[in-house]
């Protein structure tokens, strides 16, 4: 038995689309410590939202899910939808991408705050509304009385996103899913929103996943990461060991994502490099690695036969016949 904060074993998620089977989450284990920070990143469409939705119980009812999702030892997949608000919020809280979307833009910030802490706790409104600023003050929004009875269009994108995570932070969780968080905000802003949630993470004692396509979260905020392609997890290493000196990168699409993140050294209109082609249908998987026709490395057993995901050196996987040496630096 470990003492696991999230343990996710054999996770399968596929979805039934015009006759054909959507794998879109394709056997992914993974364990998230409490404290800790594990980055899930990879390609649009690899299976990063996919997965986390499925442990939070937040896929529409067609997605056929299978494996196991256990938090601090308790299964979650499979549960009822009143067994499952009371983990969302409690234990684990997500926040996403688009604050503008995900805020109503017809209530009061303060109002939604209120809501959310009534939804999972028994207190009255007055001692609700005093936690609503509380809340705001945590996630450092000044004048947080002042805030409080504004609407979502009255703040910017930094705050309206600071909002979200006031409300996911409602009921203390154990464990926060961040899916690309900062991705529509400008770099400065995305910064701030990273450095707090690393605040509140310390201050909190809480766990984090951060999902995201940057490979630049990953080295600057993770602690283990682990990269995705095609529904499945395809090199999964502490962050220490695949960014250092020396890095121990194995797959080429890992190598293709850290090269796609700027460089400052890196002149601005300099070309970013791109992973070329496109991913596969997901509808029509290939029997071999699903990377080979992207892959300057493919040879035949590739094509033939998916390399399985297995630990090669302490804590770093990876699924490759031929896998980099030098840490695929050219
Ligand atoms: N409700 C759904 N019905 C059918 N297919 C779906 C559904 N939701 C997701 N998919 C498919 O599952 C696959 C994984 O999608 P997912 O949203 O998890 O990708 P992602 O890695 O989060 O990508 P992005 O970086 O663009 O957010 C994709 O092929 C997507 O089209
Ligand atoms: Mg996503």
């Amino acid at each position: 038995m470990t003492d696991a904060l999230l343990q996710v074993d054999d996770l399968r998620v596929s979805f039934a689309v015009g006759g054909l089977e959507v794998r879109a989450v394709d056997g992914v284990s993974f364990t998230v410590d409490p404290g800790r920070t594990l980055a899930i990143i990879g390609e649009s469409g690899s299976g990063k939202t996919v997965c986390c939705r499925a442990i939070m119980g937040l896929l529409p009812g067609t997605a056929a899910i299978s494996g196991s999702a256990r938090l601090r030892g308790s299964e979650l997949l499979g549960l009822s939808d009143a067994e499952l608000r009371r983990h969302r919020g409690s234990d684990v809280a997500m926040v996403f991408q688009d604050p503008a979307r995900s805020l109503n833009p017809t209530m009061r910030v303060g109002v939604q705050i209120t809501e959310a802490i009534k939804t999972h706790r028994a207190v009255s409104r007055r001692e609700a509304q005093t936690q609503a600023i509380e809340l705001l003050r945590l996630v450092r929004i000044p004048a947080a009385e002042r805030r409080f009875h504004e609407y979502p269009h009255q703040l910017s994108g930094g705050m309206r996103q600071r909002v979200m995570i006031a409300i996911a932070l409602a009921c203390r969780p154990k464990l926060l899913i961040a899916d690309e968080a900062t991705t529509s905000l400008d770099v400065t802003t995305q910064a701030q929103i990273m450095e707090l949630l690393l605040e509140l993470q310390q201050e909190l004692d809480m766990a984090l996943i951060l999902i995201s396509h940057d490979m630049g979260l990953a080295a600057s905020y993770a602690d283990e990461v682990v990269v995705m392609y095609a529904g499945k997890i395809v090199e999964q290493a502490p962050a220490m060991r695949l960014f250092g000196t020396g890095g121990a990168v194995r797959m080429r699409y890992t190598r293709a994502l850290l090269d796609a993140v700027p460089h400052l050294e890196r002149p601005a209109h300099y070309p970013l490099p791109v992973v070329g082609g496109r991913p596969p249908d997901p509808t029509a998987l290939p029997p071999g690695c699903s990377f080979a026709p992207r892959c300057a490395s493919a040879a035949d057993d590739c094509v033939a036969k998916a390399p399985a995901l297995l630990e090669h050196a302490p804590g770093h996987r990876w699924a490759c016949w031929h896998p980099c040496e030098n840490g695929g630096a050219a």
